[in-house]
């Protein structure tokens, strides 16, 4: 077999080291690898040959032979780690998540129109000098009805009218000693609860939510919120609920809003009267409609002596406001059922 002389031996050596930087991919420079350092590559060929060799040239030739193997050997394991981070590199590219995306907002709450609209007259009163009291909801008849003076025979005691929590026998109750009870109908029985609680002068309001059977309407739903008023003091006269109650209505209504105070007729109170407010309705023939936002009046002399306060030496008024009503004067909202209809066009559209 003809030799390879040291000048050729380096030629392809060079050979190699150039196919080795410019192998294309892996996949080439394994077959590469194969054919120079493999099994039957190359190389390994080229040391076979070294028995043939003089001792002498062996040992030159060995050692040329030895040191670009080694330079080879290098070669493949620079383009191999070269080729193997450009191979991530296309991975990492193609499975690339984007974490830059902005995160979504969470949506921005609102209060209800409702809860705006009750704690905000709270304000308006607190700023009038009312203290805010807590009542029941499941209250007594005697509470309800006949401490606020309510004729045996007022038709609101009715089953069509207020929700009894047990049925009962009106007159068997009585004879027992005991009272029936109720979902209270109206914030009203709050008054004798703070009259025998508290000693006179006292201006209290009183938030709450009140049940009726009632059949849902524009105007009238099974569950809604009022504001009971009550004030007892000395000279207390209907001026000072018409000047409180004007007050009132203003930082509802605005300065465009018309109102009227319009007689009318309570148990416990002595004159009485509703204020009403007017909201414009296209869908009206009249364009609009007045709206009912609360009742009040000069609390009876009755009620007074219920509450163990003496007529003769106090006097009061006593209001109650309707905060779905008053919602609905308000925003201009025609009809109060959208409040609870949980219609978030409508929410948004307060927030
Ligand atoms: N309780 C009455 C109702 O529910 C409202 C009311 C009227 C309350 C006159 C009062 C009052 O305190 O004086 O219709």
């Amino acid at each position: 077999m003809e030799r390879i002389s040291i000048d050729a031996l380096r030629d392809r050596v060079d050979g190699a080291l150039t196919d080795i930087a410019q192998a294309p991919t892996l996949e080439a420079l394994a077959a590469l690898k194969a054919s120079l350092v493999g099994k039957q590559g190359e190389i390994i060929g080229l040391r076979r040959q070294l028995g043939q060799f003089d001792p002498e040239d062996r040992k030159v030739f060995g050692q040329v032979l030895n040191d670009h193997m080694a330079a080879i050997g290098q070669a493949l394991e620079a383009r191999q780690a070269f080729l193997e981070i450009e191979r991530d590199n296309v991975v990492l590219a193609a499975e690339r998540l984007d974490l830059t995306l902005p995160a979504r907002k969470p949506a921005r709450g609102s209060l209800h129109p409702l809860t705006e609209t009750l704690e905000q007259i709270l304000d308006v009163l607190c700023g009038l000098g009312y203290e805010i009291v807590r009542g029941v909801e499941v209250e007594s008849e005697w509470f309800n009805f006949d401490a606020l003076n309510a004729p045996e025979d007022h038709p609101s005691r009715g089953l069509t009218d207020t929700i009894y929590v047990h049925e009962f026998d009106t007159a068997q109750t009585r004879e027992d000693g005991t009272t029936p009870m109720l979902m209270r109908p109206q914030t009203s029985p709050m008054q004798i609860r703070t009259m025998l609680d508290r000693e006179p002068p006292l201006a209290v309001a009183i938030p709450g939510r009140v049940y009726r059977q009632d059949t849902p309407d524009a105007t009238h739903v099974p569950v809604f919120h009022q504001i009971e008023g009550l004030t007892i003091g000395t000279d207390i006269s209907m001026a000072d609920l018409f000047g409180t109650l004007t007050a009132f209505a203003r930082t509802q209504v605005g300065d465009k809003t018309r109102f009227r105070f319009r007689p009318h007729y309570f148990p416990f109170t002595e004159p009485s009267v509703e204020l009403d407010a007017w909201i414009e309705d296209p869908s009206h023939p009249d364009g609009g409609k007045w709206v009912e936002m609360l009742g009040a009046g000069m609390v009876h002399p009755n009620v007074l002596r219920n509450g163990g306060i003496d007529p003769e030496q106090w006097q009061g008024f006593a209001f109650g406001i309707g905060i779905e009503r008053t919602a609905m004067v308000r925003y201009g909202v025609p009809d109060l059922r959208l409040f609870a209809d949980n219609d978030l066009r409508l929410l948004h559209s307060f927030a």
